[in-house]
């Protein structure tokens, strides 16, 4: 693995695992410190740390609720503390419940709007004071907001917000040197994609994307990497759909 990333520090939120952590495992092959943030599985964010240290990477777990701003801010001053800088942000962290409208709650809609959204823009508000001349942010949001699969639609109002205030921060980075875009994965399989689907499901959804399987944490992993390093310099406000050609 190239060494592209050597020097920098990154923050990967919700990276104890799933997506996150393939996306942490690897910018620290690529020689970034990496910070392992979660929120509920300090077992598994440790797990992490000791993989990576045990290739020859750097990494550290830090807990925050990313739907807490006052928690999001303590990350990265601990993060400054660790490491001395923050470049890379990866706004990894999301939740996923759906619901048709006619069963919808309260309670689901504010905790993924809390989660998805909150979180993301109060970490980029952080990015915004702690990157420097080419840093790096990375946003999460979902391919399927280009479908229009029933019982979706908190979760994918939360990624739209995402991908519109990706836009709208460009230029507010871009005065700094920084880029700010977004991945949207097609199926992945992690928890949050197989909890409560049926085989039948997953038959169904694999074969929608052009190359008949789900997509893996890796197959996000290495596009992540691409948008945090040096070639992705002149990408910036866009949402880059990852998915197999699913939509
Ligand atoms: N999988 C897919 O098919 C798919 C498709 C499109 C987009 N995405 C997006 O990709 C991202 C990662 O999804 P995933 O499938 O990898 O999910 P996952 O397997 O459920 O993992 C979620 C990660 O987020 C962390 N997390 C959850 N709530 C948190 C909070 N309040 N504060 C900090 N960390 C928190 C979890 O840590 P703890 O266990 O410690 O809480 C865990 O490490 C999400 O933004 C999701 O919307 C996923």
């Amino acid at each position: 693995m190239s060494q592209a990333l050597q020097g920098k520090v990154a923050i990967v939120t919700g990276s104890s695992r799933g997506i996150g952590r393939a996306v942490a495992e690897r910018l620290a092959e690529e020689g970034a410190s990496v910070i392992i943030n979660y929120s509920s599985s300090p077992k598994q964010a440790e797990e992490v740390v000791q993989g990576i240290k045990a290739k020859g990477g750097t990494a550290a777990a830090i807990q925050a609720d990313i739907s807490k701003p006052v928690q999001i801010e303590q990350l990265f001053k601990d993060t400054k503390a660790l490491f001395g800088k923050i470049d890379i942000v990866v706004n990894n962290a999301g939740i996923m419940v759906n619901s048709l409208i006619g069963e919808a709650t309260e309670e689901q809609f504010d905790k993924q709007f809390a989660i998805n959204v909150k979180g993301t823009y109060f970490a980029c508000q952080q990015a915004f004071y702690h990157l420097k001349q080419g840093g790096r942010i990375i946003n999460f949001s979902t391919s399927v907001n280009g479908q229009m699969f029933p019982a979706y639609s908190i979760y994918a109002g939360t990624k739209g917000a995402v991908e519109q205030f990706t836009r709208q921060l460009a230029k507010e980075f871009g005065s700094k040197g920084i880029t700010i875009n977004a991945v949207a994965p097609g199926p992945v399989a992690t928890d949050l994609f197989l909890e409560g689907k049926s085989q039948d499901q997953l038959e169904g959804l694999k074969k929608a994307n052009a190359f008949g399987r789900l997509g893996e944490p890796e197959d996000i992993a290495g596009v992540v990497s691409f948008l945090a390093g040096e070639q992705s310099g002149w990408i910036s406000g866009q949402t880059l759909r990852v998915n197999g050609g699913f939509i």
